[in-house]
């Protein structure tokens, strides 16, 4: 049987590379939808697949995950076209107006988190400047999380089939952090850390969606693709021409050998998008980040690591338990903005 797929923000960097491997590990049993933005980087992305794959089935619909009208316009369009959706991967995310602290950069190279700070970019090295959109939700939030839920919500009935089951996919981050997630401020109105806020809180959502739709066949798992070179993290610093990045790739392949997320390029990156695509659904920990890992000498693996952690409530780092009622106020906060919403 042929599997329904959607990605958004398939138009570059992890969600073009996740449909390029996806073709290659089935290019004849797969329906891949395109949701993307823009409709001229979307129809070129689909120009590329077909190039590699010219027998594959790929569509596109054209989606904003930043409009409410936008993702209900293309969800209508999903609908009209599938009966059932196998995939959908929660990807499309914005970083936009990036700083880069290097106070907090020079504190955390001269202390004990050095490799945490490679690794995830924690630590407060990166804050964004966001911005409030034309429905009135900050700009981070919707993107990254607000327009995704809003998106299964309105595929419920092609994702939720009796005796079958369907999976949600997040491309999370590692950038993710309990220390700048409220839940008594989870658009992140006023913080200076919107992006590490709004994947934190997909994360917590993931652990409530899987417990509201278990029971009806959906999945939800979160990912980490590693660090990246994408789009994404050459705007975090957009004074550096590409050739001084294209320079600094032989110490990104030495910080690889101290931490294997150092995956650098947006194949390596889709390691965990795809291996999750081939497994059971109901075999995997909800409470799992899966990461995308590339060895010292360039092999790709994911790795399962229990990292939703809730210091305030456990007093222990490795304790996650504590993290399920922060997943139900971002689950109760985002099911009251739908209904609240003018654009439902
Ligand atoms: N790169 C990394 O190191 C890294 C690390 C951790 C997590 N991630 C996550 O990985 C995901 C993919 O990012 P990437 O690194 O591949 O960067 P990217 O190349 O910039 O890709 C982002 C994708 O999201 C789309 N997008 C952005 N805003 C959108 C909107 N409002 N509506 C619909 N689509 C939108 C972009 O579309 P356009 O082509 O129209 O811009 C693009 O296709 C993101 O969720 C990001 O947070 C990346």
């Amino acid at each position: 049987m042929t599997k329904v797929i959607l990605v958004t923000g398939a138009s570059s960097g992890i969600g073009l590379a996740l449909c390029e491997r996806l073709l290659s590990h089935d290019p004849e049993g797969l329906q891949l939808c395109l949701a993307c933005r823009d409709v001229q980087r979307a129809r070129d992305a689909r120009a590329a697949l077909l190039a590699s794959h010219p027998t594959a089935h790929v569509t596109l619909v054209q989606m904003d995950t930043s409009s409410v009208s936008s993702v209900i316009g293309a969800a209508q369009e999903v609908k009209r076209r599938y009966n059932r959706l196998d995939f959908l991967y929660l990807n499309a995310g914005i970083m936009p107006n990036p700083h880069f602290d290097v106070k907090a950069f020079f504190r955390g190279l001269f202390s004990s988190r050095i490799v945490t700070m490679f690794a995830t970019g924690g630590g407060g090295i990166l804050t964004q400047e966001d911005r409030v959109t034309a429905d009135g939700l900050q700009e981070i939030f919707m993107t990254n999380l607000f327009g995704h839920f809003l998106l299964i919500r309105e595929l419920e009935p092609i994702l939720c089939h009796a005796g079958l089951t369907s999976q949600l996919i997040w491309t999370s981050s590692s950038n993710a952090h309990p220390s700048a997630f409220s839940v008594d401020d989870i658009q992140h109105r006023r913080g200076t850390q919107p992006y590490s806020s709004s994947k934190y809180a997909c994360d917590l959502l993931s652990l409530a969606l899987n417990t509201h739709y278990n029971k009806q066949g959906l999945y939800s798992s979160v990912t980490c693709p590693g660090f990246v070179m994408t789009s994404l993290t050459y705007g975090i610093l957009p004074f550096f021409p590409p050739f001084l990045w294209t320079l600094l790739m032989p110490l990104f392949w030495l910080i690889r050998i101290l931490t294997n997320t150092f995956t650098l390029t947006p194949y390596n990156g889709a390691e965990a998008l795809l291996w999750l695509f081939k497994q059971q659904p109901e075999s995997l920990d909800p409470q799992a980040k899966y990461q995308s890992s590339t060895s010292g000498l360039g092999k790709n693996y994911t790795q399962p690591r229990k990292v939703l952690r809730n210091p305030h409530l456990c007093g222990d780092k490795t304790c996650w338990q504590g993290c399920e009622p922060e997943g139900q106020s971002v689950w109760c906060y985002v099911v009251g903005a739908l209904q609240h919403h003018p654009g439902q």
